[in-house]
């Protein structure tokens, strides 16, 4: 398995939607298949799901990697960590390899310096091993590094897939040492109708869904895809094996084309 600077797998498994007995086995699935790398968050409903694919599983806690995001309505003065430790009780889990802001607070309702320092309290007491956010700007990043100090954002989860390459956020990234996570990394499965895609993906013998993971993977990046089908996390999960070739990357590179599907009227302004 891949693996970047902070041990976070790239090949990881979404787990928005995922609930319920079929999304336990939907993630069993994954975890035989060989994702070592779940992604949740408190507002999908999906943690106690997690629990208990990683107990079925029979693997070592230490062996996934797992992620969640503190939602929103968890940022306030005091919300943060009780928030954070009802998670670790519904993962039935001591610690999070990563804990992500969801969200930066619409408006800057909770100032950013509120939630920022309680994410740090949380990585002091060891109730996540690494920090980050997710849908923050470089202006964001920036303020929330300089209040860290020296703890270090591991990562940024953004919406990212050959449509929206979102080069200047992830260039700042590269640049900062913070590792980008792809969510939405092939674009909801409408990439086969892009013939730059389909081409590539019809010359390696591969799907477009492969391509886009392939190419996520070849600049770096992690990429988190869920279906709720064995077939498609099995096929998903190949993308790990597929080398795309330099000419293959810059013609995906060609076919960007700033389309963002997740864009809430309260989101922040995007880079
Ligand atoms: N941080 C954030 O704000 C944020 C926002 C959105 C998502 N996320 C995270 O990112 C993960 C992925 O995002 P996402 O689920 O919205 O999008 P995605 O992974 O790009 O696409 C998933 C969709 O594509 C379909 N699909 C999966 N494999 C396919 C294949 N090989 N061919 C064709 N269609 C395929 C699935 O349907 P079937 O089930 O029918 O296969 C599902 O509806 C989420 O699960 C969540 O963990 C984070």
């Amino acid at each position: 398995m891949m693996k970047n600077q902070y041990d976070i797998p790239q090949m990881g498994f979404g787990t928005y939607d995922r609930k319920g007995e079929a999304g336990i086995a939907a993630m069993q699935v994954a975890l035989e298949t060989g994702y070592r790398h779940l992604d949740t968050a408190q507002d999908y409903g999906t943690e106690k799901e997690v629990g208990h694919a990683i107990k079925r599983s029979g693997l070592k806690r230490a062996d996934i990697f797992v992620t969640t995001k503190i939602a929103t309505g968890n940022l306030g003065e005091g919300a943060l960590l009780p928030s954070l430790r009802q998670s670790l009780d519904n993962l039935q889990t001591d610690q999070l390899d990563l804990t992500l802001i969801h969200w930066p607070s619409p408006n800057n309702a909770v100032p950013l310096a509120v939630y920022i320092e309680q994410l740090a309290e949380a990585h002091a007491l060891g109730l996540t091993r690494l920090i980050g956010v997710s849908n923050f700007t470089i202006a964001m990043l920036e303020q929330a590094q300089a209040l860290l100090g020296e703890l270090k954002i591991a990562n940024n989860q953004v919406e990212l897939n050959p449509l929206l390459q979102n080069r200047k956020l992830a260039t700042y990234c590269a640049g900062k040492g913070i590792s980008v996570t792809c969510y939405l990394p092939i674009a909801r499965g409408v990439l086969g109708d892009v013939p730059v895609i389909a081409e590539i993906a019809a010359r390696h013998g591969a799907t477009p869904e492969q391509v886009a993971l392939a190419f996520e993977f070849a600049k770096g990046y992690i990429a988190i895809p869920t279906s709720s089908r064995p077939d498609r996390i099995r096929a998903n999960y190949l993308a790990t094996k597929l080398v795309l070739s330099d000419a293959d990357i810059a013609l995906i590179e060609t076919v960007d084309r700033g389309q963002r599907v997740i864009n809430p009227a309260w989101g922040p302004a995007w880079d």
